[in-house]
């Protein structure tokens, strides 16, 4: 007799055979002639009735079922007499693989704060809430990889550790083997990281657009899916020291047709979810938050507003709302800005372009007036900023003199010169955060309840 899914049971017409059922027990109850254990395996949110009759299963044989422990049940598989579940295992055999202590085990039957969740990272999927977002999660990495693939984009793996600093930004966290007590000193008696194991400073990577754009520089369409790290003050409930990323890079694409994408992309993602993911949302929706399944809806059904940096400056200026940073031309967006944009003035997701090129990264192509570049940045209710992307300079000369002004080293970048040196095109791509993305769709407020085991200062314990 081979383990069924509880899923797969819950969802069976094939009723009055032998089963087997393996998971974690939610709860037992009952009284001296019948107990009654909700049994749960991830296979989905909803638990399976296991009934067992005091005939066979005296209450004192049940001692170690307790909430938390760990059972394998062979039974019967038969129409439920009572009410809430429409079918039911009646056990013929309990075999205990795993006890939990009852004082010990943290989640017992009383809803536990998010908060406290958090402190118990590694525990937390046995909990409704974890568990949906986790099937969420899967869901939408699965949609990422579909959708792609369906276009003819091709997946390509860029390193994690890296010789440079893709965003110029200087917020990377350092690889190295050199000994932190005495590491080696040159002469003037600085880190010798020649003698490093890579035989140069390296770090954890904050993009993989870089070498995506090569990749898009010979196979046209490509995205990369994978870990970014950054060593900003990510105390912020939008924040993550390590999160996931999704790059993709798009030869012959402007940013009209970059947009285009970035829409259709997130549409077709938050769709996936709504078609996959039905009960898990139905129970965060119920949950958490009663407006999620309609917010989900309203991003799939209306169309992003499209504007400029400058064309939001003059909306945010003639704003009655008082905010907490000043706007004026030039100055970059805080997320109070962009909420605003999205939940109060358009009531929609908003595609912002053509920053000024002072607060954006040096491979941005400049805009014929020399002061915007072709950026765009996609914000979501409830989340700001959910993608970051551009058209791509692709002029070798007008890339170097930006570099030379921003102050990123071309001779650490001459691999990535190389593109606009040897047959270069116009080309755009875009950066959408993973967790930020899970977030929405979830309708969780905190990034650090959408991704397993969260980095932020001063936490990697898990
Ligand atoms: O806007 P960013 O910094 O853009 C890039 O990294 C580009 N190289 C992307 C590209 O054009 N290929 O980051 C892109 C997105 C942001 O819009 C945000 O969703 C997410 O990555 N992100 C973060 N998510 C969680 N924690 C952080 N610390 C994040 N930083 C950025
Ligand atoms: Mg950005």
């Amino acid at each position: 007799l081979r383990r069924t899914r509880i899923q797969d049971l819950l969802t069976s017409t094939d009723l009055n055979r032998e089963v087997l059922v393996k998971g974690w027990v939610r709860t037992r109850r009952g009284n001296k002639y019948v107990q009654f254990i909700a049994l749960n395996d991830g296979s989905g949110l909803a638990t399976i009735q296991v009934v067992a009759d005091a005939e066979k299963f005296p209450e004192e044989s049940l001692k170690e079922v307790t909430t938390g422990s760990c059972v394998a049940v062979r039974g019967q598989l038969v129409a439920s007499q009572g009410k809430g579940q429409s079918i039911e295992v009646q056990a013929t055999s309990i075999e205990v693989l795993g006890t939990a202590d009852p004082e010990a085990y943290p989640l017992q039957k009383k809803a536990t704060s998010l908060e406290h969740l958090r402190e118990i990272a590694h525990l937390r999927p046995r909990t409704n809430t974890f568990g949906a977002v986790l099937r969420i999660r899967h869901a939408l990495a699965f949609a990422v990889h579909d959708y792609f693939n369906r276009h003819g984009f091709y997946y390509v793996h860029t390193p994690i550790i890296t010789g440079s600093d893709a965003e110029g930004a200087g917020q990377m966290f350092r690889v190295t083997t050199l000994p932190p007590e005495h590491p080696p000193r040159t002469e003037d008696g600085s880190v010798d990281y020649s003698q490093d194991f890579f035989g140069k400073q390296t770090n954890l990577t904050v993009s993989g657009q870089l070498e995506g754009e090569l990749a898009a520089m010979a196979l046209g369409q490509v995205y990369t899916f994978g870990p970014t790290f950054r060593a900003e003050n990510s105390n912020t409930a939008r924040h993550l020291a390590e999160f996931w990323m999704i790059e993709p890079e798009m030869a012959f694409y402007d940013l009209v047709d970059n947009m285009d994408l970035a829409e259709d992309f997130l549409q077709s993602l938050v769709r996936y979810a709504l078609e996959h993911c039905a009960a898990d949302l139905q129970f965060l929706n119920d949950t958490y938050d009663k407006e999620l399944l309609a917010r989900l809806r309203s991003v799939t059904d209306n169309a992003f507003q499209r504007l400029t940096y400058t064309e939001a400056v003059e909306i945010l200026k003639s704003a009655k709302k008082k905010f907490e940073f000043p706007v004026d031309w030039g100055t970059d967006l805080q997320s109070e800005h962009e909420r605003y944009l999205v939940e109060k003035h358009f009531q929609k997701p908003v595609i912002l372009t053509n920053y000024p090129k002072e607060i954006k990264a040096f491979y941005m192509k400049l805009d014929e007036d020399g002061r915007t570049v072709r950026a765009m940045d996609v914000l979501f209710p409830g989340i700001g900023e959910i993608i970051g992307g551009s058209q791509r300079e692709e002029s070798l000369a007008k890339l170097e003199t930006r570099m030379a002004e921003m102050h990123v080293p071309a001779d650490e970048l001459w691999w990535y010169l190389d593109t606009r040196r040897f047959g270069t095109a116009p080309h755009s791509g875009f950066g959408l955060g993973f967790e930020r993305l899970v977030l929405f769709v979830t309708g969780m407020t905190n990034i650090r309840d959408v991704i397993p085991f969260p980095r932020f200062p001063k936490n990697a314990e898990f």
